[in-house]
């Protein structure tokens, strides 16, 4: 079995070279920022606010969230409930950004990635996987690109589903969520010791998948481990 660990700030591009590479490999592929963002979702729903700790911390035991997968795409079904694109608005990128800083909500979650990781081979995403996840995991990337690359690419993704945002709106509100992740005091967004930063930014989403699978296969066949 194999863990590939992908963090980053906001719109580097984990998602699709992630998604990439899982299907190269024919592997799992976990986006762990829709079970953040699937929990500022029912925070919202609950009117309740999202760096109110407590407040968020009372809610926690009435979350159920499960992942399904559906040709490979990884869908979050929250008390039952599909939530699809509903947990991809700008809105819940915000409330996303705050519960994730509060201890409570990193608690949760952190037996439902690793119990993902323990059944099968994994590329997951997310901002703390090398860190704090999947300490050991086989490789591990810190993916960045400039913070104008980032907001373009993100801007073009929202407006493709049919959002009504702006470019300078995205990257002033990308720039605010980046400083409240890597500043934060619980598993901060930052490279693990052991990462290898790769900046994409003058790359083609093939281009970089593509580095990174050698980088994959090139680890694979150091450590021995399988696919
Ligand atoms: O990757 P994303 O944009 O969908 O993540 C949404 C928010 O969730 C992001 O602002 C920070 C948080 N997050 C986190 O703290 N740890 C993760 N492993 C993934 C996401």
């Amino acid at each position: 079995m194999i863990q590939i660990a992908i963090d980053g700030p906001s719109g580097a591009g984990k998602s699709t070279v992630a998604k990439a590479l899982a299907a190269k490999l024919g592997i799992v592929y976990v986006d762990t920022g829709a079970l953040y963002r699937t929990i500022g979702y029912y925070v919202r729903s609950k009117d309740v606010d999202p760096h109110d700790g407590e407040a968020v911390a009372k809610l926690l035991p009435d979350i159920h969230i499960e992942l399904a997968y559906e040709n490979g795409t990884q869908q979050v079904i929250l008390n039952g409930v599909a939530l699809g694109d509903k947990i991809r608005t700008p809105e819940m990128s915000m409330y996303a950004s705050a519960v994730s800083a509060i201890p409570a909500v990193r608690a949760f979650l952190l037996e439902t990635q690793r119990s993902i990781a323990r059944k099968c081979s994994v590329i997951m995403d997310g901002r703390d996987i090398g860190t704090v996840i999947l300490p050991n995991a086989d490789v591990k990337i810190f993916l960045v690109a400039s913070a104008e690359c980032r907001a373009r690419r993100r801007t073009d993704e929202l407006i493709a589903k049919g959002m009504q945002v702006s470019y300078e709106e995205v990257l002033s509100d990308m720039q605010a969520r980046d400083r409240a992740d890597s500043t934060r005091e619980v598993a901060p967004a930052v490279a693990a010791a052991d990462a290898v930063t790769f900046d994409n930014s003058w790359m083609t989403p093939d281009e970089c998948v593509e580095k990174l699978e050698a980088l994959v296969l090139a680890t694979v066949q150091k450590t021995g481990a399988t696919v």
